[in-house]
């Protein structure tokens, strides 16, 4: 069994707890909770629960879980799972998300598959609780995959029914787009956990293109002829030390209600494999770099997502997909490469092959009209430093464009957070001999990296999404297994869909 997901069938209920009909029934509970809402709940779980309490086994701190039998009290599901949500007042639609996520998890390793998630729309509006349940419900139903002959088969959710105080008509509409923007999620989480192997730059094209056509979405893939006719000099570069050869997908979504002179263009490092070339890396951890393309999927995912959705704004997607490994041909320390926009760049390190392949990406955006770009790239292992594994960073301008995308962030569950983009640090990469380096040092790194990227931008409103850190959860938590998170996808589709907000951001100064 390889990586997968499956997404429960979602409805919504609104019939009391002791009538709902699942194999377990998932109870958020604040942590200064008396459990007023669900008043039935102690008898229904012979005390167990109060029990619980006085013994400190259960908190309510935020995805504590304790599971408890419910057939004292002659309930029609036999079992609950409450989940801690933590203290009440600081209850957030990215807590509902993740309680509904934990619920499904703990569904899932009991091999129960009926679940009902009761939602605590408390401090959240039915329509953001009945999407983020959904979204929360979507997510659980993935598998990072196993190549192992034997054992068990993975368990999978069935139906999710979910119940939201006062849903009003709309919120199928918002359980909809909760289903889809998992969905996608899962499927960035299964391209970025795929081995190297089964996932080289032509089968990272042929996947990313039946997922765009099914979205409705318009493809083109890019071969290495078509690259070395646009100049492409930065991320042929790089592919010359593979025996795979480059592609670049650009995928289009150009809904006819949108607005015009608007086209929102997202860029996505794809890199399927980064042994660092010829400047290799050491050997341990050097598995993990089979997900250097998160960028990329996240941005494929995205366009699909957005396509389904029919936001109403234009957006182009482009991925420059290659390996970089250090191969008899391939680029070495000292070689100065032109990329497709002219400049010209000074190789000092071979790994820092993210930025090169994201600059003739970011050109070829603006060839292709985008009028706003955001890229999204597992550029540094300097924004790990800085920011650690559940904060993405981001560089950019102007402000107001970079805090357009925050809040986007912020609404999908991604957490991101500004970093400066001074020209003072471009002294860092300068070169001798070329236009810039490719490299500015340990200082600064990450910064380092973007204004790298920035010099592609040309005038446009410009974002750099560093995911090195969110990209791959080392540990697992309750809510997000080890592997792929799938970051990046749900934070673009929420900025595409706030297009009216952001529409009028101004050429940056
Ligand atoms: N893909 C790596 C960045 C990375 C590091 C992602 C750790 C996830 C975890 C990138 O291509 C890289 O190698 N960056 C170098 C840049 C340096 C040579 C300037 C780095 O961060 O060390
Ligand atoms: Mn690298
Ligand atoms: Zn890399």
């Amino acid at each position: 069994m390889h990586s997968a997901f499956r997404t429960p069938a979602l409805t919504l209920t609104a019939r009391p707890t002791r009538e709902i009909d699942v194999d377990l029934l998932v109870i958020p509970v604040f942590r200064d909770d008396e459990l007023a809402d669900e008043p039935e709940l102690d008898r229904a779980s012979g005390g167990e629960f109060t029990r619980a309490r006085e013994r400190g086994a259960f908190s309510g701190k935020a995805y504590e879980t304790l599971v408890t039998s419910t057939t004292s009290a002659g309930w029609k599901t036999p079992r609950a799972a409450l989940i801690g949500a933590g203290p009440r007042a600081e209850f957030t639609a990215d807590v509902m998300r993740r309680i509904a996520i934990v619920g499904g998890l703990v569904a899932r390793e009991r091999r129960l598959v009926r679940v009902a998630v009761l939602g605590r729309a408390d401090a959240l509006t039915p329509m953001v609780a009945a999407q983020v349940m959904a979204e929360g419900a979507s997510l659980s139903n993935y598998d990072g995959g196993s190549w192992k002959t034997t054992g068990q088969p993975v368990s999978w959710l069935e139906s999710v029914e979910l119940r939201i105080a006062g849903a009003p008509a709309g919120s199928l509409e918002a359980v909809e787009r909760g289903r889809t923007l998992g969905e996608c999620t899962n499927q960035a989480r299964a391209m970025a956990n795929a081995p190297g192997n089964e996932l080289t730059p032509r089968m990272f094209a042929e996947r990313a293109t039946t997922i765009a056509t099914t979205a409705g979405l318009a493809v083109e893939v890019l071969d290495e002829q078509q690259m070395a006719a646009l100049k492409m000099g930065l991320l042929l570069g790089v592919a010359r030390g593979s025996q795979e050869p480059p592609r670049l997908i650009v995928l289009r979504h150009e809904p006819p209600q949108a607005p015009p002179g608007v086209v929102l263009g997202l860029v996505g490092k794809g890199i399927t494999f980064d042994t660092g070339g010829i400047s290799i890396k050491p050997a341990d951890h050097m598995e993990r770099m089979k997900d250097d393309m998160s960028g990329g999927a996240a941005v494929i995912c995205a366009m699909a997502a957005i396509a389904r959705l029919g936001v109403p704004v234009r957006c182009v997607g482009i991925v420059p997909m290659t390996e970089n490994m250090p191969g008899g041909r391939a680029l070495k320390p000292g070689d100065v490469l032109t990329s497709a926009s002219g400049k010209t760049v000074e190789i000092l390190n071979t790994d820092a092959e993210g930025r090169l392949v994201l600059g003739d990406g970011v050109w070829y955006a603006r060839e292709r009209g985008a009028t706003h770009l955001v890229d999204v790239a597992t550029l540094t292992g300097a924004c790990v430093v800085a920011l650690g594994k559940t904060t993405s960073g981001l560089f950019g301008t102007p402000s107001a464009w970079v805090e357009h995308v925050r809040r986007a962030s912020e609404r999908a569950g991604d957490r991101s957070w500004p970093m400066p983009v001074f020209d003072d640090y471009k002294e860092l990469f300068k070169s001798d001999i070329a236009d810039f380096t490719n490299t500015g040092g340990r200082a600064g790194g990450a910064i380092t990296g973007a204004l790298f990227i920035k010099e592609f931008t040309g005038d446009l409103p410009w974002v750099h999404m560093d995911i090195a850190g969110t990209a791959w959860a080392e540990e697992a938590t309750p809510y997000q297994p080890k592997g792929a998170t799938g970051v990046g996808v749900r934070t673009l589709v929420e900025l595409a869909s706030d297009a009216a907000s952001w529409m009028g951001t101004a050429t940056r100064s």
